[in-house]
């Protein structure tokens, strides 16, 4: 039977094992995405608290169905269980999307990915995120017009990601932002419209060290960062008089030996020797 709309061939059935074979398609990823809610989450307990209470989750569902259902030429079929996704969690996800392996919608409610958008693996998105266009006409269609997210991105909450451009690997777009333009792999972009608040070297950008919300375990809180600017400080200064010690110019005429400590201090401050 010819499948409606559809630009493939229909597919053989009586095949034994064929349905089984569909599920495993459908759902091979499943504990994959589990396993990244809970190691990317640090409010996840459970892989049943991931399946009952993560919108994220429930979303791929819908999707990872729709998406089949679409690719066959069932696409009102399609877009009614995303529509139905939609409804139930908040997340509405375009039947024609791409989405790589261990995708994870934290909190989910508001996010849009728009039918020709792409998405790599092991990327994160937030609420509130548009992978969208810009300029949607009728004309359009057909045409690419959504973003092509790289491996182990993040997008923070709220941020619109508009147009038909790449958003390299490991790259960062802060809460809010407004990106129009292609990021490089590993760039940080924030503000509206985006600019490049900072870029992680290749190795940094790769996997497997996810951050959540896109900062960096690594960055201090503001006291920490404070204090560890007066020791690189007492440090640099530290140096600079092990030098000026070390000078034989600064030596007092008739000594032949360096002068001390006390007498560099002395001389640095201009006082007499
Ligand atoms: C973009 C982000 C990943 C940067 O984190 P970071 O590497 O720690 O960067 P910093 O905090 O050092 O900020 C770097 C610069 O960008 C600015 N900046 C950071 N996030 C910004 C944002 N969302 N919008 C505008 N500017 C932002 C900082 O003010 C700073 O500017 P400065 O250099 O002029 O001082 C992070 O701020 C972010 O937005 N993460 C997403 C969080 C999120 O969505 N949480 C939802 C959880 S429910």
């Amino acid at each position: 039977m010819l499948v409606p709309g559809s630009a493939k061939p229909p597919r053989e059935r009586g095949v034994a094992g064929d349905d089984n074979i569909v599920t495993a398609m459908l759902f091979k990823n499943l504990r994959s995405e589990i396993d990244a809610t809970l190691a990317r989450d640090p409010a996840a307990r459970s892989r049943l608290e991931v399946v009952l209470c993560y919108p994220g989750f429930q979303a791929l569902l819908y999707y990872r169905l729709a998406h089949w259902l679409w690719q066959y030429g069932w696409h009102l079929t399609g877009r009614f269980i995303s529509h139905v996704g939609r409804v139930l969690t908040g997340i509405e996800i375009h039947p024609g999307a791409r989405i790589g392996k261990r995708l994870f919608i934290d909190h989910g409610m508001g996010v849009v990915i728009g039918e020709t958008a792409e998405i790599g693996d092991d990327c994160t998105l937030y609420h509130g995120v548009t992978l969208g266009g810009t300029r949607p006409t009728r004309e359009q269609g057909g045409q690419k017009r959504h973003p092509t997210i790289g491996n182990n991105v993040i997008v923070g909450s709220g941020a619109q990601v508009l147009g038909p451009f790449r958003v390299g690997d490991g790259a960062r777009i802060g809460a809010a932002s407004v990106v129009l333009r292609e990021v490089p792999d590993g760039a940080t972009m924030v503000g509206n419209p985006a600019r490049q608040a900072g870029r992680r070297s290749g190795t940094e950008a790769g996997p497997p060290g996810f951050e959540p919300y896109g900062v960096s375990g690594e960055i201090p809180d503001p006291i920490a960062r404070a204090l560890n600017g007066l020791l690189d400080e007492v440090a640099a200064l530290r140096a600079r008089l092990a030098e000026l010690e070390a000078t034989p110019d600064l030596a007092v005429p008739g000594e032949s030996a360096p002068p001390g400590p006390e007498a560099v201090r002395r001389r640095v401050a201009g006082a007499q020797p």
